[in-house]
C-alpha cells in the first residue's frame, strides 16, 4: 500500500527555485495545484493519503454496506475526490474541467501502479457505488466524488501440487507497464514553463509502447489521434489508435494541422516545430451525454484522463517529456482530425518531445 500510494500520487520531486512550484507529484497537475485526493476504504475505515508526510489519516472508523466483488479480507477500494476550489483560486470557473481531467489521470496512475504491483484492479465510474463509498466520510461541500478502483490481492498459489489458479482474467489484470516503473515515474516531468523541446525524434519503440499501453487503458471509450512529425521508422502523418490498434489516416508533415489546432487566444500555444509528436485524446461526447446526462462530463474525463497519464509514462520510459497542454481549439481539432461531427470531441492534447533542461533544479524526494 505504501508503494502503491507513493508511486500513484506521492511527492516525488522538490523544486527549490524561488517563485516556482516546489512540490511535484507522481501525476501532472495544472500549475501543481493537485486538487485530487486519494482515500483508501477498508472494512474498518476510510483513510486519507497525505503525500507530504507519506502517511494515512483516519477520516472515519467504519465504512459498512460496501459491495466488494472480491473477498472482503483481500479487497480494498481507492476513491478519488476533487477539491475544485484549490484549482479555482487560479483558474476560476475553468477549474472543474481541469479537476475532471486530473481525476482521470490519477485513476490511470493508481491502475498502472497497482497492476505493476501484481494487484487485480477494477476501475469504476458508477455513480451509485461512488456515492455509497463516499457517504460515510465525505464533507457535504467542497469535495467532489470523481471515481474509484477496487483492488485485490490475487489468490495465493497453493503450496504444492496443483497448478496455480489465479482466478478469471479480466481486462484490468493485464495492464501494460514498464519493468522499471518506479524509476520511470521518478523521471516523469512536464518540462519547463514553455514547452520548447530540442528537435529530436521519438523512436518506433515509443510508438509501440504507446500502442500497447493504450490498449490496456483502464476505462477505454476514447480514441487517440497521433500527429507525428518526427518518428524513426514511421512516416510523418496522422495516425489513430482505436480499439487497441494504430492505423495511419494520412501521410505528410502535420505541422500546419498542429499549429492550427494548438492555439489559445489566437496564438500558437507551444513550439510544435520542435515537438516530435502530439497525441489528441478524443471521446464520444454525444453518446455519453445521451446515456449519462450531466454525469457524462465526469465519465469522459475519467476515461481519457487515465489514457493521458499512460501517454506521459510512455514518454518518460523513453527519456522524453510529455506535456498535457490545454491550449488548443476543440472545434478546429474536431474538423482537422476528421472526428464525427456533433459526436466526438478532443479532451486532451499531449505533446511529446525532448524537453530542454529547465532553469530550475528538482531534487528527488525519497521516503
Ligand atoms: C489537466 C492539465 C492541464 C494542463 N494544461 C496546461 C496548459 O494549458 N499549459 C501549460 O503550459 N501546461 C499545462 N499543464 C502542465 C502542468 O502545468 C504541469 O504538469 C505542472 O507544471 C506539473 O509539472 P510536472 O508534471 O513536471 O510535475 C497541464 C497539466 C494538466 C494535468
Amino acid at each position: 500500500m505504501s508503494a502503491l500510494l507513493h508511486y500513484s500520487y506521492g511527492l516525488l520531486q522538490h523544486d527549490l527555485t524561488p517563485g516556482g512550484w516546489p512540490l511535484h507529484r507522481a501525476v501532472a497537475s495544472a500549475r501543481c495545484r493537485y486538487p485530487s485526493e486519494l482515500t483508501l476504504i477498508t472494512p474498518t475505515g476510510a483513510l486519507r493519503f497525505d503525500p507530504l508526510h507519506h502517511q494515512l489519516t483516519l477520516l472515519c472508523a467504519a465504512v459498512t454496506g460496501i459491495q466488494y466483488t472480491e473477498h472482503e479480507s483481500t479487497s480494498r477500494f481507492i476513491v478519488i475526490t476533487s477539491r475544485f476550489a484549490r484549482t479555482a483560486r487560479l483558474y476560476g470557473d475553468y477549474a472543474p474541467r481541469l479537476c475532471a481531467q486530473e481525476a482521470g489521470m490519477l485513476l490511470g496512475a493508481v491502475h498502472l501502479v497497482a497492476s505493476a504491483l501484481g494487484l487485480r484492479t477494477r476501475p469504476g465510474q458508477d455513480q451509485k457505488t461512488l456515492n455509497d463509498l463516499c457517504a460515510p466520510w465525505l464533507p457535504s461541500a467542497g469535495e467532489h466524488p470523481m471515481g474509484y478502483l477496487e483492488l485485490a490481492r490475487p489468490p495465493r498459489p497453493p503450496k504444492t501440487g496443483s497448478p496455480v489458479d489465479a482466478g478469471p482474467q479480466r481486462p484490468g489484470d493485464r495492464a501494460w507497464h514498464p519493468p522499471d516503473l518506479a524509476s520511470v515515474l521518478r523521471f516523469r516531468h512536464s518540462g519547463a514553463a514553455i514547452f520548447d523541446p530540442e528537435p529530436a525524434p521519438v523512436t518506433r519503440e515509443l510508438i509501440n509502447d504507446l500502442e500497447a499501453a493504450l490498449a490496456t487503458a483502464p476505462l477505454g471509450d476514447f480514441s487517440c489521434h497521433l500527429l507525428a512529425r518526427s518518428v524513426t521508422d514511421l512516416a510523418p502523418g496522422h495516425y489513430v489508435h482505436v480499439e487497441g490498434r494504430l492505423r495511419q489516416v494520412s501521410e505528410g508533415d502535420p505541422l500546419a494541422l498542429l499549429e492550427q489546432i494548438g492555439q489559445s487566444e489566437g496564438r500558437v500555444s507551444m513550439n510544435f516545430r520542435s515537438t516530435a509528436c502530439v497525441a489528441y485524446l478524443a471521446v464520444r461526447r454525444g453518446a455519453a451525454v445521451a446515456r449519462y446526462g450531466d454525469d457524462a462530463f465526469r465519465r469522459v474525463h475519467l476515461g481519457a484522463g487515465a489514457a493521458a497519464h499512460l501517454v506521459c509514462v510512455v514518454a518518460a520510459r523513453h527519456g522524453l517529456t510529455a506535456r498535457v497542454h490545454n491550449g488548443y481549439d476543440a472545434a478546429t481539432a474536431e474538423r482537422l482530425l476528421g472526428l464525427m461531427p456533433d459526436e466526438e470531441t478532443v479532451i486532451f492534447q499531449v505533446a511529446i518531445g525532448a524537453a530542454r533542461p529547465p532553469a530550475s533544479f528538482r531534487l528527488p524526494v525519497v521516503f
